[in-house]
């Protein structure tokens, strides 16, 4: 089984390259996160956003997998089927779903919020969608999961849980005007997703792996959001590295291979929480509208920057990363120059290329590297030979600096704009 992981704050371009890749596997399987993520498609003149269903969706011969670590709302999973209608997918053959994938339900979407705003000017910059409580609930052995929808005493355990949050919604305040429509439309889509293909996932995996067949998982966020690695507790609540494809797929850890590490030329990142190299300037405003970075779930514009090394490399460090992929090198055709951090400078004036306990909390400055842009449209490349040197140049000096092969530079959001090396 082969990892796919952004090593950044998510965004990285994950669903552009699951897709790409989806023809040289047998089964594409989402290992955790839920409607939190968005993840983009273009192929065809098509556009479309996945948000809980496995990129692979698309290529009609593989199996798509939401495994158990995924967190999953049924009102999303039902209007995202809804939304492949035009595609002519046979959803009931290629996508199964986890019985031990956990149940977002409509009160853990009213706990973000109230979570949210109760923590002011110190809020996560959640997207709102459930995740945290809905993780917390699973850790804290009371969450809904999705084999208990077909149980006869479904809405017993529903309503147990339900009335647990209603107290602690009330503790904060929270009106629950919305609850009725929202339960309305949860109790419609549960109906709907009993018709589909709920199985014991861990057996299929593993079956698949002992026939020899080729597994793809496929990451949500990044590695710099993962609840213990990332700048806590502006995190999400999972498990976003490589490790968490094992728990959230049932697999062991001797049976990955490779584990493709994807991140931006550049840095983005959605939310509230450290970002070392963010650009506040005209040229963070440039690489923004340049690199259309809204977000893909909630369309707030994302926060941009330079690239990081030494973050990219300590998410390499964690994931083991065998193989990179540059995305969106396109982004930086506009700058003359560009620019790497090397290392930060803390307040006290030493400077530190680690990811330290103490960094989330410190002010530090980035050092950069400058390098010569390329400075010209990738439009008409086709080969790595036909890049800008300058191009050719920052992608060598990235594998010196990372001792990991970048194996594929992306140079659009298409999915015939992928050069491989
Ligand atoms: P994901 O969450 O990692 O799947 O990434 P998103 O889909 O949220 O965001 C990536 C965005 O960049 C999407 O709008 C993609 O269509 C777009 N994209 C992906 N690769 C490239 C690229 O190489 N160049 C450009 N310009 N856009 C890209
Ligand atoms: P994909 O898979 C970028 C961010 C949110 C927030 C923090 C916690 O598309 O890369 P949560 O909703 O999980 O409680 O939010 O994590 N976040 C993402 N940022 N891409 C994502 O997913 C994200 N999923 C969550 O913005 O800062
Ligand atoms: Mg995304």
């Amino acid at each position: 089984m082969d990892v796919l992981l952004g090593l950044q704050w998510g965004d990285e371009g994950k669903g552009k390259i699951v897709d790409v890749l989806a023809p040289e596997y047998e089964i594409v399987a989402r290992f955790q996160g839920g409607p939190n993520a968005g993840h983009t498609l273009e192929f065809d003149g098509f556009k479309h956003v996945l948000h809980q269903i496995p990129s692979g969706i698309f290529r009609p011969q593989i199996l798509n997998i939401i495994g158990n670590g995924v967190v999953l709302d049924p009102i999303v999973l039902k209007k995202e089927i809804d939304g492949l209608g035009k595609y002519s997918i046979d959803y009931m053959k290629n996508l199964v779903i986890s019985k031990k994938a956990t149940i977002i339900i409509p009160t853990h979407k009213l706990l973000d919020a109230a979570l949210e705003t109760s923590k002011g000017d110190k809020k996560i910059g959640s997207t709102l969608k459930g995740i945290g409580p809905t993780y917390q609930d699973k850790i804290g052995r009371a969450a809904l999961r999705v084999g208990d929808i077909l149980s006869p005493d479904f809405r017993e355990k529903y309503d147990i849980l339900v009335e647990k949050h209603k107290t602690t919604l009330s503790f904060y305040n929270h009106p629950l005007d919305a609850l009725a429509e929202m339960e309305s439309q949860f109790f419609t889509a549960v109906e709907f997703f009993k018709t589909l293909n709920l199985i014991d996932s861990e057996y299929v995996v593993n079956d698949a792996l002992s026939a020899n067949k080729r597994i793809l998982a496929e990451g949500a966020q990044g590695s710099l959001l993962d609840v213990d690695f990332g700048s806590y507790p502006y995190v999400t609540s999972s498990s976003t590295m490589a490790a968490g494809a094992c728990t959230g797929l049932g697999v062991s850890p001797s049976k990955i291979g490779e584990v493709f590490g994807i991140f931006k030329a550049y840095c983005t990142r959605v939310g509230s929480g450290p970002f070392p190299t963010e650009l506040f300037d005209a040229t963070g405003e440039a690489m923004r509208k340049e690199g259309k970075e809204f977000g893909s779930t909630t369309g707030r514009p994302r926060r941009c920057g330079w690239l990081d090394l030494p973050a990219l490399r300590y998410s390499i460090m964690i994931n083991g990363v065998t193989q990179l992929f540059m995305m969106k090198g396109d982004v930086l055709n506009i700058f003359e120059e560009i620019k790497i951090c090397t290392n930060y400078e803390l307040p006290t004036g030493e400077r530190i290329d680690r990811l330290s306990f103490e960094i989330t909390d410190m002010e530090v400055k980035p050092i950069y590297k400058v390098m010569k842009g390329w400075h010209c449209s990738l439009a008409d490349v086709h080969s790595y030979e036909e890049f800008p040197a300058e191009l050719r140049e920052y992608v060598h000096y990235l594998e010196t600096e990372l001792k990991v092969p970048i194996k594929l530079v992306s140079v659009g959001p298409d999915r015939t704009q992928t050069i491989l090396r």
